[in-house]
């Protein structure tokens, strides 16, 4: 069975922010991703709002029928904002103000009693919890102490390798992790700096569930259109399946 592919489309709202449009709309692409057939759609809720918005959120909640993955940071206003919206997953990242994007994953141990009540709010508002984690051991039995039972490796290091040799130390490191997790019950997603070259080796893990897809996805967009864009890269997962 391919693995399921969740397109995050912040980067179109990005497009719309620069010039402080209406267009290209965030709703016209989570529609569009759907029809091609992806299986669900994610935003990152950013605190200081630099592509999607509150408004965006409530809207593709409403109209997609795929689930909707709400990436937040743990933060009180976010939490309050998610359980009132209830989007069918909540992915708790971290977020520094200043970085270009995520860059790198929860220190859970470190982060665990702040993570705890938050945790312990999506769920009572059944939404269903990951934590975006790097792929190590410790971080995976952070998670699982605080009973969490979906996580999201992060793949960037992996993406970001400049040797052959790096590439593949960090694919057997997403490839150790994907297995424990798993062999502890886990729900193993992966994301972050996945293109068109590099996801095939990555969606050829056994145990890895679901991809999150944004960047290149949408930059291919640009020359194929959106769902084009979307097709090409479920190609890539059926092909690796
Ligand atoms: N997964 C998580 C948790 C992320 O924060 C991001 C970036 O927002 C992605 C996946 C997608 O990363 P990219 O845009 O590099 O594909």
């Amino acid at each position: 069975m391919r693995k399921l592919l969740g397109v995050n489309i912040d980067h179109v709202a990005t497009v719309r922010q620069a010039r402080g449009t209406v267009y290209p709309s965030v709703i016209e692409a989570g529609l569009a991703v759907e029809k091609v057939g992806a299986d669900s759609v994610t935003v990152h809720l950013r605190e200081d709002r630099r592509h999607i918005q509150d408004s965006d959120v409530l809207q593709l909640k409403q109209q997609l029928k795929i689930p909707l993955n709400l990436e937040l940071a743990a933060n009180p206003e976010m939490v309050a904002f998610a359980c009132q919206v209830r989007p069918a997953y909540c992915c708790i990242v971290p977020e520094k103000r200043q970085e270009l994007t995520t860059e790198g994953g929860l220190d859970v141990l470190a982060n665990r009693h702040t993570l705890a009540p938050h945790i312990a709010a999506l769920s009572q508002a059944g939404i269903v919890v990951s934590l975006f984690i790097d792929p190590e051991l410790a971080q995976i039995d952070g998670a699982e102490s605080l009973g969490v039972k979906v996580i999201e490796l992060h793949t960037g290091d992996y993406a970001e390798a400049e040797s052959l040799e790096e590439r593949q130390a960090q694919l057997n490191r997403i490839t150790t992790a994907t297995s424990i997790a798993a062999s502890k019950g886990m729900q193993v997603n992966a994301g972050h700096g996945l293109n068109y070259a590099n996801t095939f080796d990555i969606a050829a893990i056994p145990e890895i569930t679901e991809l999150n897809i944004g960047h290149a996805i949408i930059a291919r967009a640009i020359f194929v259109g959106l769902e084009q864009a979307v097709q090409d890269m479920l190609d890539i997962l059926q092909k690796a399946s």
